[in-house]
């Protein structure tokens, strides 16, 4: 890779260990993707932050960079942590907590924003046609398709790395002959709901691997029924980006239909529990937007919670406290909003929760292996009736 005279001086140790390691893991990246250069990034989001995904090791290494002095150079938000200190932090172990708090700290030091959401774009819309270091793959792929930004799917090392030199390796969907579509998919039947886009997206991810989909088909789809498609998507593959314009010319004549039996299957197979009533009904993955924080308290207002059910909505702090009166409403109705945290990376089998209902086709296929539970894939109308009574 060419390096610039100032980006040798950091390369050689010139600026500190911390600064030298961040830039000999972009240098790494970059080599082994064939980038010829480093370039700006106007944002960065890092994941990994869930003591529950990360473990003990990288927390060291994490304190060894801000002792160093590591500082990130531009915005850069943070992926939901393991627990909130509102409920789940009552109700799980006090040993679970001390090294969650050490983890935020640390990336405190460093000068993260302490925004612990996988919806960052809720709080600052990523600038676009501008270059970003975003890890989080549901949040990749909306960036990309959705508001215009230019982000790789970043691992939480890579992206903590660009956000330190404030820039990343030159490969990828940063280059424009990369972001074309390379394969034209046809949905030929129309999906009713947010259940029906994330199924879409989990039958995509496995069929498409890398490749760049123009999707036709899904006109005037709502934002947020597209998050649902996004994260799924990056659940099952490695697609990064899609394209919904009716005019983008792929490269390539390759052409595959999507039906409703593909649809259906997909949402079966996400669909294994074989008890009708989940210990727990989730919303909010992705993270809750304010419009989906309506929906819910409109459908929640005068409903109780069923005893012996949880009901979770996950969403940010920064939608929280827009949607407070939102919230109010859903507590009443005997729901819990979670900010900052979410079912997949949080300990739910410690609390005994073996089946759990969510609209949410991304965190129904992690179910049973992060949460050790069954899932019940189904639309949020389906995930309300579950979970309230009357
Ligand atoms: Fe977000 Fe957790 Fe889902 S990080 S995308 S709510 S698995």
């Amino acid at each position: 890779m060419h390096l610039t005279r100032e980006e040798e001086r950091v390369y050689e140790g010139d600026c500190g260990w911390a600064n030298q390691t961040c830039i000999r893991i972009l240098v790494r990246l970059g080599e082994l993707f064939g980038a010829e250069k480093l370039i700006p990034i106007d944002s960065a989001h890092v994941s990994g932050v869930s003591y529950k995904t990360l473990g003990d090791a990288p927390i060291e290494f994490l304190r060894a960079l801000a002792d160093a002095g590591a500082r990130v150079k531009v915005r850069t938000t943070l992926n939901p942590q393991s627990l909130d200190s509102h409920y789940l932090g009552k109700k799980l172990q006090k040993d679970l907590q001390e090294p969650q708090l050490d983890i935020l700290r640390q990336f405190e030091r460093m000068g993260l924003t302490q925004s612990l959401t996988c919806t960052p774009y809720y709080l600052q819309r990523p600038a676009r046609g501008l270059h970003h270091a975003w890890a989080e793959s549901s949040a990749v792929v909306y960036a990309n398709s959705v508001l215009g930004a230019w982000t790789n799917r970043e691992g939480g090392p890579s992206a903590l790395a660009a956000a330190i030199i404030g820039k990343t390796p030159d490969y990828g969907i940063h280059r424009t002959e990369n972001r074309r579509p390379n394969v034209t998919v046809k949905v030929e039947t129309k999906l009713r709901n947010e259940t029906e886009l994330g199924a879409l997206g989990i039958f995509l991810g496995k069929t498409l691997g890398d490749k760049i989909p123009a999707i036709k088909g899904l006109p005037n789809t709502p934002k947020d029924m597209l998050k649902q498609l996004c994260a799924a998507i990056a659940t099952t593959g490695m697609t990064n980006m899609f394209h919904l314009d009716s005019t983008s010319r792929t490269r390539e004549t390759e052409k595959i239909g999507v039906d409703s039996h593909q649809i259906k299957h997909a949402i079966e197979e996400l669909s294994t529990a074989s008890a009708s009533q989940p210990d727990l009904v989730f919303l909010g993955c992705p993270h809750c937007s304010l419009n989906e924080m309506k929906r819910i308290a409109q459908l929640a207002e005068g409903k109780r919670v069923r005893v012996g059910t949880e009901f979770w909505v996950c969403t940010s702090c920064h939608v929280r406290q827009m949607a407070r009166d939102y919230v109010k409403k859903i507590e009443k109705a005997g729901g819990h909003v979670l900010d900052g945290v979410c079912t997949v990376v949080s300990w739910t089998e410690k609390l005994g929760i073996k089946t759990i209902m969510t609209n949410s086709a991304k965190t129904a296929y992690y179910a049973p292996t992060l949460n050790k539970a069954e899932p019940l894939l189904a639309p949020l109308q389906d995930c309300l009736k579950a979970g309230f009574q009357g």
